[in-house]
């Protein structure tokens, strides 16, 4: 009866909550009898989630089965219920099902039904991500490569390039995931539309024909959308039900929610840490705070995803990007309360505390599995080495001047470009773009290194009395997973340019490199490694020229019994790391994570094979498996580029284009200029602050060209920043740039005495660009939050900042 009573109220609102068109998805959800012979119905209520009628509060985690070894993944469920938690949430990454264009793969690690089966055995219901965008940290953001085959920015869009494609795929999804739907007697509760759509863009009509396309594609539960709080009543659409993200402030979250539409409240994605990207601090989640919050939600009878339950590894080659080039580390332990090798410890505990109060009756918690066996591994050497050079393969591709490697059918890898310089006096090798890091060599001898992230496309060459071979090695990390430049296409892309240093400076002597020859070692999805002509190594000088750099590298290893490790890479450069031919992900000496986690199921007694492949060299070939991970070791003396420090600041003499004092608080402002200004570097000058303690926040800058558009960031780099923390939180200046609210440039903290006003942020545009003003957005989080600039000014030109010496 009062099953009978609710489900009335249920229709009523979503008649009224609802547009009229979404009403068969949600009837649907009604009397279909599941295999297993039980009737179960979901719906979205007028206050509630409504399970069979009754009140579903759903404290959910989120969970990337593609980031957890199978045989694992039953491990990680038992631990999500035991935390207390009744639903999981799970993305689905297109491009791990699609790497080639029409072939779809759903076998083993990539077997998501299964992984729905395993939940619904544990008794947890699922809630599904499908994309076709997903973010995530992974490679693209989830979108396959070959889009990128397509010139322009068309991702993400109604343009049919992407929509056609998207389309086929999702359809493919409710083929293998549509009879998972708790209307067919699955654990699936509720699909999402997109991911965070008003983050990157404002074509409503995109997410309703996204939602036709799911509809189509047989998914009859309710369908939602989720975007961070400030994006939630800009980008909601009625037919689809809003859920908000965020990490901090759930009151702000819900009110964003109440003000779009009725329903139950719902945080979408709860931050209880964050990812690690390469060169910056490691993050930790602030456990007093999250716990604060998650007791909030809870108690106002909120419903929330925990981003992430459980982060695991981004194994392979799967690890993405943050704009504008920032690279993720494969490690995806993200300070969750389940840790990447399943640990669950204290955080663990803090979590099913809180979360113990409130289960539903009828709900009991579970006692956590118990953690799997972990074993040490003695050090040992690696004793055969493969230059890479040396192992190209024979199919050679011929180019006037290097396109994008999408262009080749080349998804990923190391590419090799090879032509003939003529000889001529020393000068600056210049590439128009390289999409990731490209070592340059004459006849054999390395020159130097062109890096993305700084955007470096310069080598200097020596004066040659003869011709030579110049070649090229290019090494993609990942493509970006965030905002426009994701449209990232990799490789060394022409002109290629050599200039030599007679030529005047003001009209030097541009010579166009032409006729290349490509070599592709492509790693395609799953990095498969290559055959590999194998020499012993001679001599234990590694750095001496026996043994040329970049280079794959082998040895093996004995255990008695498998178990889970962490290999120490840590005297190694960065490449990545295979262990019995699967490819555990990659390392980078910088930090902040020193080891790689190796699954026991990954292992067998006796003998197991490791092969290594350094680009940079190592100081020592030798590893060791760790009981314990190390995942806050930053070396940044290490990088190709140590941080130059002694770049002086060139305002002296310079008018501000503009003055003014922001509003206090979190909310994001715009500022337009009294006129148009012109320049290459856009500087903030903070003066004082709002809770005088002398520091300097700034959670994100965006710029307005000439006709008030935001412009894209992909072209920024940062050229001076006078104080960044680095020890207690990431106040790396590259996190206002970043395109994520949630993370800041914070200056340095210094035990809590801070430096003087004024700071200054220098961010260099790549060109000249007129600005018609700029978005700001201060630090989020608490009042109290740090950093919050008051009084500031803007300075705009051509050059701001000495060149570093
Ligand atoms: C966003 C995305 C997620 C993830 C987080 C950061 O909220 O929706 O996929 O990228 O940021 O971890």
């Amino acid at each position: 009866m009062k099953n009978h009573i609710s489900r009335r109220r249920v229709l009523q609102t979503i008649a009224t909550t609802f547009a009229v068109s979404s009403l068969p998805q949600f009837s649907q959800a009604a009397d279909i009898k599941s295999t297993a012979g039980a009737t179960h119905q979901f719906a979205i209520g007028e206050t509630d989630f409504l399970l069979n009628g009754k009140r579903l509060q759903i404290r959910c985690g989120e969970i990337h089965f593609a980031r957890v070894p199978r045989e694992y993944w039953q491990h990680r469920l038992k631990a999500i219920k035991a935390m207390g938690l009744n639903v999981v949430c799970a993305y689905l990454f297109w491009n791990y099902h699609e790497w080639h264009e029409g072939q779809y793969d759903w076998q083993g690690q990539r077997d998501a039904a299964e992984f729905c089966r395993l939940a619904q055995q544990e008794g947890l219901w699922v809630i599904l991500r499908p994309g076709p965008y997903a973010c995530a940290e992974w490679e693209m953001g989830g979108l396959p490569w070959w889009l990128l085959k397509h010139e322009g920015n068309f991702l993400r869009s109604s343009d049919t390039r992407f929509i056609e494609p998207a389309a086929r795929w999702l359809r493919e999804v409710g083929r293998v995931l549509g009879p998972m739907q708790i209307t067919r007697g699955g654990p699936i509760l509720m699909v999402q539309v997109e991911n965070e759509y008003g983050f990157f863009g404002s074509d409503l009509a995109y997410m309703r024909l996204m939602r036709k396309i799911m509809l189509n594609a047989g998914f009859d539960v309710p369908l939602f959308a989720c975007n961070p709080t400030n994006a939630v009543v800009r980008s909601h659409i009625p037919e689809l039900f809003s859920v908000a993200n965020f990490g901090a402030n759930p009151e702000q979250g819900f009110k964003a929610l109440a003000e779009v539409q009725k329903g139950p409240l719902m945080c979408g994605e709860f931050y209880p840490g964050w990812f690690d990207t390469w060169g910056t601090p490691h993050k930790r989640g602030d456990m007093g705070k999250v716990i604060r919050d998650l007791d909030y939600m809870l108690k106002v009878n909120g419903s929330f995803s925990l981003y992430m339950a459980h982060g695991g590894t981004s194994f392979g080659l799967w690890a993405g990007c943050d704009r504008p080039m920032r690279p993720d580390t494969s490690s995806y332990d993200y300070d969750a309360p389940i840790s990447e090798a399943g640990w669950m410890g204290d955080k663990f505990a803090q979590f099913r505390a809180a979360i113990t109060p409130y289960l539903l009756p009828g709900e009991t918690i579970t006692e956590a599995p118990p953690t799997n066996p972990v074993i040490a591994i003695p050090a040992f050497k690696l004793a055969e080495t493969a230059a890479v050079m040396a192992n190209l393969p024979a199919a050679v591709i011929h180019a006037v001047s290097p396109q994008a490697i999408e262009h080749y059918n080349i998804s990923r890898g190391l590419i090799a470009y090879s032509t003939t310089l003529s000889a001529g006096p020393d000068g600056v090798l210049e590439a128009t773009l390289v999409r990731d890091l490209a070592w340059v060599f004459i006849d054999g001898k390395a020159a130097g290194v062109m890096d993305a992230r700084s955007r470096r496309f310069r080598v200097n060459l020596p004066a040659r009395a003869r011709p030579v071979k110049l070649e090229i090695l290019l090494y993609t990390i990942a493509r970006v997973n965030f905002g426009m430049e994701m449209h990232d296409r990799k490789g060394v892309h022409g002109p290629i340019h050599f200039i030599a240093k007679t030529g005047s400076s003001s009209n030097p002597e541009k010579q166009l490199i032409n006729n290349w020859e490509i070599r592709a070692l492509d790693f395609g999805a799953d990095a498969r490694l290559p055959a590999l002509d194998w020499q012993p190594i001679v001599s234990d000088k590694f750095a001496s020229a026996d043994v040329m750099k970049p280079a794959f590298w082998r040895g093996s290893f004995s255990v008695d019994t498998v178990g889970d490790t962490f290999l120490d890479v840590s005297s190694w450069g960065m490449g990545a790391v295979w262990v019995n031919g699967i490819c555990l992900g990659r390392f980078w000496n910088i930090g902040p994570t020193q080891t790689m986690y190796l699954p026991g199921p990954w292992l067998k007694p006796g003998q197991n094979e490791i092969v290594v492949l350094d680009l940079s060299g190592p100081e020592r070939s030798e590893i060791a498996g760790l009981k314990l991970p190390v995942l806050d070791q930053l070396r940044p003396e290490k990088d190709f580029f140590p941080r130059n420090n002694r770049s002086q600041l060139m305002l002296a003499g310079l008018f501000p284009v503009h003055e003014g004092s922001f509003l206090a608080g979190s909310a994001q402002q715009e500022i337009r200029f009294a006129k148009l200004a012109f320049g290459k570097q856009f500087c903030l000058e903070s003066l004082d602050d709002f809770d005088g303690k002398g520091f300097a926040a700034v959670a994100e800058i965006e710029l307005f060209d000439h006709d008030g558009k935001i412009m894209s960031q992909a072209t920024w780099t940062i050229a001076y920043a006078d104080s960044e923390e680095s020890v207690r939180e990431d106040g790396s200046a590259l996190n206002a740039i970043n395109g994520q609210a949630s993370d800041h440039w914070h200056t340095a903290l210094n035990g809590k005495i801070a430096l003087p006003h004024p700071h200054r942020l220098v961010i260099d545009l790549g060109s000249k660009i007129k600005i018609s003003g700029f978005r700001y957005t201060p630090r989020q989080g608490s009042d109290d939050a740090t950093g919050r600039i008051k009084t500031y000014r803007v300075f705009i030109g051509e050059s701001l900042v000495s060149a570093a010496n």
